[in-house]
């Protein structure tokens, strides 16, 4: 068996993952809440193991207050918040917790989807405040779903599951991704490859789905908002910072775009004071992956990272693989 060592956890994770890790190694997490920057860098000094989330930024100036750490489990799929680079010049696995997570996400950026384009929230909220005074022809007329066109951007595990769900509302599936699909994938999907300049101006609906990397920062800017067809809604259940939060907030204000529906916020938690005033646009806590089995699964598969490393096994979802090399 591997000897006691430290492993430090930003938070309480959900299920058993904390007694888990505890019968091998010594666990040093919060008793409530979320862990400090400050004091993770003071936990990290003598730490073999992190288990973090992805408001926990794992940079170079972190890594290096941390000359025992074999591993970073991060409790996300995205891991833009750990420098990849510096971790593996220290010889540190980084681990992230994708599959378990792609349904609930897709299932959520749908929800957020038919939300927005149906005006769920405003309605709630009518209805909330005494304002619904019986059935008018023209009450919260908001835009069809069905049949219409998405547009995803980045065919990765959650874009395909996204594109499955699409199917059931009949809607023409276009995609954008560096990379095509293997051909069967597209025909099962029936998607079809475009470039990003078409799929900005050809989809009612477009959708993201790529990481966040420099390449991917600001995907969304005034420029390519611009080649957005007015009537068209975005859905971001991927990483803030792919859209330039100031230039949606001034398309909307505009009428350059019929809406948006967000999960995730370019300076997470801060929100724009232009998306959060506008009518148009459906906010959501960055809650993707949020149901019960997808966090307690995403517990499981930290716990099994941290478990694996220390006890010299390669984990199943290694992030940096060259740190092997
Ligand atoms: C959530 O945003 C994740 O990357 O898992
Ligand atoms: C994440 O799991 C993705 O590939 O979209």
């Amino acid at each position: 068996m591997a000897e006691r060592a430290k492993v430090v956890m930003t938070a309480m994770l959900p299920g058993a993952a904390r007694r888990v890790l505890e019968a091998e190694h010594e666990v040093v997490a919060p008793a409530a809440g979320t862990m400090s920057h400050a004091d993770l860098a003071a936990a990290v000094g003598d730490a073999d193991g992190l288990v973090c989330l992805l408001r926990d930024p794992v940079d170079a100036a972190l890594l290096a207050r941390a000359p025992r750490l074999k591993v970073v489990a991060n409790y996300a799929v995205g891991f833009n918040n750990v420098d990849l680079a510096a971790a593996t010049a220290r010889g540190v696995v980084v681990t992230n917790t994708p599959d378990v997570l792609t349904d609930a996400t897709a299932d959520l950026t749908f929800a957020l989807l038919l939300a927005a384009a149906r005006r769920v929230p405003e309605g709630d909220a009518m209805v909330r405040a005494g304002a619904f005074h019986g059935w008018e022809p023209e009450l919260l007329l908001g835009a069809d779903v069905y049949g219409r066109t998405l547009g995803i951007a980045g065919l990765g595990r959650i874009g395909r599951a996204v594109a499955r769900r699409a199917r059931g509302f009949d809607m023409r599936v276009l995609y954008s991704d560096p990379a095509p699909a293997p051909a069967e994938v597209e025909r099962e999907l029936g998607a079809t490859r475009v470039g990003k300049d078409e799929l900005l101006g050809s989809c009612d609906f477009l959708t993201l789905h790529c990481p966040l990397t420099p390449a991917t920062h600001h995907y969304l800017g005034a420029a390519e908002l611009a080649r957005m067809s007015a009537g068209a809604y975005l859905v971001n259940t991927a990483r803030g910072p792919l859209v330039d939060e100031e230039a949606l907030a001034a398309a909307l204000a505009a009428g350059r775009l019929a809406g948006a529906a967000l999960d995730v916020f370019e300076r997470e938690p801060a929100v724009h004071p232009g998306l959060l005033a506008s009518p148009r646009v459906v906010l959501a806590p960055h809650a993707g992956s949020a149901t019960v089995a997808a966090r307690r699964r995403m517990a499981e598969l930290c716990v099994g990272s941290v478990m694996d490393v220390l006890a010299g096994r390669r984990p199943r979802h290694v992030v940096n693989p060259e740190v092997y090399r």
